[in-house]
């Protein structure tokens, strides 16, 4: 049976890489739940975004999708491995998980001169560690700081990403990372929500550090995934539409969710269990 994929973030940061997907991959059929109602995962403990994103994971393998995508750094940095390992072969050994770490991290080292490579996510992604660890694998001669920017998910979700409110803490994120290393010349922004701030955190970086953002990156290492793997890609339907569901109130998600994902949507309630 082919289903579209399914693309998932605690709320509205996913659409950020689902508006990429479109662009890059248009032919796909995509399914996208923001688990609005629970969201933010960035501050949650490691049980809780792991039973959260898990919970999401089976109602996309009940819609039927073969291939998911944990479009959110914290659950991809806090799930993605104990849904891969432990979970998958017994659930649904024919279906894959894939998340947004790994094809940042392989691309990202390519980027920097100094080798001192910044990373911005939320505070769960910057205490699993996960860019570290991927990053020592794909580029070992870079150095990693990371800084949590805790209050950029609640500015951008409450609609006050641009206004001088956020001047503040972009600021104090962005002092923050670069009191760790003056070197750094490349700085990646580890969590989906944040390109809607990414012309703020440019002015506020260093002249001549390069800004990365996830989308594009995604989008083509599901190109490459696809590609590779001929048994998944037959199992995604191909009729270039996209539904959104949200876990809460869906006249609120395609208000928001329009912003994040550059055209007007149109969103349906559901309920995980
Ligand atoms: N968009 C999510 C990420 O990429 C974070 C948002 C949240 O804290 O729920 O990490």
């Amino acid at each position: 049976m082919q289903a579209p994929i399914g693309v998932f973030d605690s709320g509205y940061g996913g659409l950020t890489i689902l508006k990429e997907l479109k662009q890059q991959l248009p032919q796909y059929d995509y399914l996208y739940l923001g688990d609005n109602a629970r969201a933010p995962y960035g501050t949650r403990s490691f049980d809780t975004v792991y039973h959260y994103t898990l919970e999401a994971v089976e109602w996309f393998f009940k819609q039927g999708c073969s291939l998911v995508i944990l479009a959110c750094n914290t659950a991809s940095a806090k799930a993605l491995r104990n849904i891969q390992q432990l979970d998958l072969p017994t659930l649904a050994p024919d279906k894959r998980v894939l998340g947004v770490i790994r094809p940042s991290s392989e691309i990202l080292g390519q980027f920097s001169f100094s080798h001192h490579v910044g990373i911005l996510g939320t505070t769960g992604t910057v205490q699993s560690q996960s860019y570290p660890i991927e990053l020592s694998k794909f580029a070992p001669e870079a150095t990693v700081f990371q800084q949590a920017c805790p209050m950029w998910v609640p500015l951008i979700e409450n609609g006050q990403h641009e206004g001088p409110g956020a001047d503040y803490f972009v600021k104090l994120y962005i002092d923050q990372l670069f009191a760790q290393s003056a070197q750094i010349d490349t700085v990646l922004l580890a969590c989906t929500h944040y390109p809607l701030m990414a012309k703020k955190i440019q002015s506020f970086l260093p002249e001549n550090v390069k800004l990365v953002t996830q989308g594009d990156i995604v989008a083509k290492s599901l190109a490459a995934y696809l590609q590779n793997h001929p048994e998944i890609d037959q199992n995604c339907s191909k009729n270039g539409q996209i539904q959104f569901y949200t876990t809460d109130n869906p006249t609120s998600f395609e208000e928001q969710g329009t912003v994040f994902f550059g055209q007007k949507i149109a969103a349906k309630h559901t309920d995980l269990a």
